[in-house]
């Protein structure tokens, strides 16, 4: 089943044509990564699928139900979810506050005044069972400014699946982070159930193959190939384009 579609996408910034007619199609349930050099229109494609860019033209469609015309909170709703940025962490409080909040953000714990004791259980035992789960229980007494930066992106990946998305967008998770916390965040997405599709920005190859069960191309504005992670190794062109010239390398 088709989870999130994109049609004849085109985005500009003045006269400057970025996105070319991206078609891409992202099946439920599939850990689906796009590459392609710096400059391409990675990012931007990200922002107009989330909503915090509006497309020039074309067509976002999540579940079959077109969602380029709602705002981007309307989105999340719908269960699109994106890793925060840094700065939607709280720094000056500790990883299970953190947690916390995110899980009461998706709750409507603030409003419900008949059964809070209720609500307060339930807030504690979720916020431990995601800490137990991303291994993170260790860390819990923290304060988000004493972790390390992988540390923070890996809890801003927490934090996302505490609101039970459909679908997760990431764009370079791994940059910025040692070979350990790498390694680590190969591991938790390998966690991630089935049900949550992932689509993934990434130039790290290893971690690309290691995680994608299909892969898109994007290349100067367009969506040059989407196939299984074995036609893109195979193939001559990309091979020669990327995997031979070192474009995608990320400096
Ligand atoms: N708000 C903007 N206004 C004008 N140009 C922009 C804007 N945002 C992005 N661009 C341009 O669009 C092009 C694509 O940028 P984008 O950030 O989407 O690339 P990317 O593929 O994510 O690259 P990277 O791998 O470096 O993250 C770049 O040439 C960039 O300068
Ligand atoms: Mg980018």
């Amino acid at each position: 089943m088709t989870l999130l579609k994109i049609e004849d996408l085109n985005k500009s910034f003045k006269a400057l044509h970025i996105l070319k007619g991206v078609n891409i199609e992202v099946n439920k349930g599939e850990r689906h990564v796009i590459i392609g050099p710096n400059g391409a229109g990675k990012t931007t494609l990200f922002n107009c699928i989330y909503g915090t860019l509006p497309l020039s033209s074309g067509k976002v469609y999540l579940a079959g139900k077109r969602i380029d015309h709602i705002p981007s909170f309307k989105r999340t709703e719908k269960g699109m979810g994106r890793t925060f940025q840094k700065n939607n962490l709280f720094e000056e409080l500790t990883v299970e506050e953190n947690v916390r909040l995110a899980i009461m953000g998706k709750k409507k714990y603030r409003l419900n005044m008949f059964k809070p004791m209720q609500n307060y259980n339930d807030l504690a035992e979720e916020c431990h069972r995601l800490l137990e789960e991303w291994e993170m229980t260790e860390r819990r007494t923290v304060l988000v400014k004493e972790l390390s930066y992988g540390e923070q992106r890996l809890l801003e990946i927490i934090l996302s699946l505490s609101t039970n998305p459909e679908i997760i967008l990431l764009d370079e998770p791994t940059s910025g982070m040692s070979p350990t916390e790498t390694s680590r965040f190969v591991k938790l997405i390998k966690k991630i159930p089935d049900h949550i599709t992932l689509v993934i920005i990434e130039h790290d190859m290893e971690v690309v193959f290691s995680l994608a069960n299909k892969i898109t191309v994007l290349h100067h504005g367009t969506a040059m190939m989407t196939a299984s992670p074995e036609e893109i190794r195979g193939n001559q062109m990309i091979q020669e384009i990327y995997f031979g010239g070192g474009a995608l390398s990320h400096d």
